[in-house]
């Protein structure tokens, strides 16, 4: 079953949906919608866009599936390079020096693919250097997608997903053959991951304060006030000359009071600076 979806119906759920994710839907995106939420029409016996709408409000369950079939999951192992490098061979250094516990934010980690990259990169840092990593270094995986979210938890992945940025040496290393066509990530690199709901909405209070976060490739489906709230609120969740790292599509722009932009070359981080009340 295909379903038509008019102007009208397809602008009460471009407001639903960024009113309960900040998803914020371009034009013409009928397609995407029919294609996502098809299957769920089916099994909640609804006929039309309109109908699923009103139902989302009284069904919280309903609206986690809506929310979780229109999210973008796309990623891969040590996406971009440059982010894994700088973090492994300047940033983990001189933060080890400090010999303090570091905690680490991975926001939005969809399938888990970039905390486990992270965690796989402090697990070389600390076989090529013994010793100098003293204190633990703790990583919290978020997303609003609960699909993605048990997936990223199990940790257990197909050939085709692996193929995507994790290579022969890696793979050797750092996962477990559980079948014909699964690979499961050993514990010494998941131990240090705790994989949480969060819809960046919401607070971000109870996380505590990070050296580093990694908020990419999700700053692109908001609006840019959206965006710009999240990237204050980010600030707040950054120790001192603490570091955030965005997508290579995604910029920090007009928060100059909030980062600065270091460059590596190649790659670049926004290190946060100290803010003053009012600017907040
Ligand atoms: C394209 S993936 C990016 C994954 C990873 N950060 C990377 O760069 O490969 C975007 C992720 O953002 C999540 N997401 C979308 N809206 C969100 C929100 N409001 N709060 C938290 N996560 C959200 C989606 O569920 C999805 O897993």
């Amino acid at each position: 079953m295909s379903f038509p979806i008019s102007p009208v119906e397809y602008n009460q759920f471009k407001q639903k949906l960024e009113q309960y994710s900040g998803i914020k839907l371009g034009e013409n995106k009928e397609y995407l919608i029919a294609s996502r939420l098809r299957r769920l029409l089916e099994s909640e016996k609804l006929t039309n866009l309109s109908e699923l709408v009103v139902s989302m409000d009284r069904n919280l369950k309903l609206k986690e599936s809506v929310v979780d079939a229109m999210t973008t999951n796309e990623t891969l192992w040590f996406r971009d390079d440059h982010p894994f490098k700088i973090f492994r061979e300047k940033l983990l250094p001189e933060l080890a020096k400090t010999r303090k516990p570091l905690r680490i934010w991975s926001a939005a980690c969809s399938t888990g693919q970039e905390p486990y990259s992270l965690s796989i990169a402090i697990e070389e840092f600390k076989r090529s250097k013994p010793g100098a990593l003293a204190a633990d270094v703790k990583i919290i995986a978020t997303d609003i997608s609960p699909s993605a979210l048990a997936i990223a938890k199990e940790g257990s992945y197909p050939q085709l997903a692996l193929k995507r940025g994790m290579g022969d040496v890696h793979l050797r290393q750092y996962f477990t053959k559980k079948g014909d066509d699964e690979w499961k990530i050993n514990d010494e690199i998941k131990r240090r991951i705790e994989f949480r709901s969060l819809n960046l909405q919401t607070s971000y209070s109870m996380l505590g304060k990070f050296d580093l976060v990694f908020c990419r490739n999700v700053l692109i489906y908001f609006s840019p006030e959206f965006k710009m709230d999240i990237l204050k609120r980010i600030h707040g969740t950054l120790n001192p000359d603490g570091h955030l790292f965005v997508g290579a599509s995604e910029a920090v722009n007009g928060l100059a009071d909030f980062y600065k932009m270091q460059q590596f070359n190649p790659g670049i981080s926004y290190q946060m600076k100290a803010v003053t009340a009012g600017k907040r």
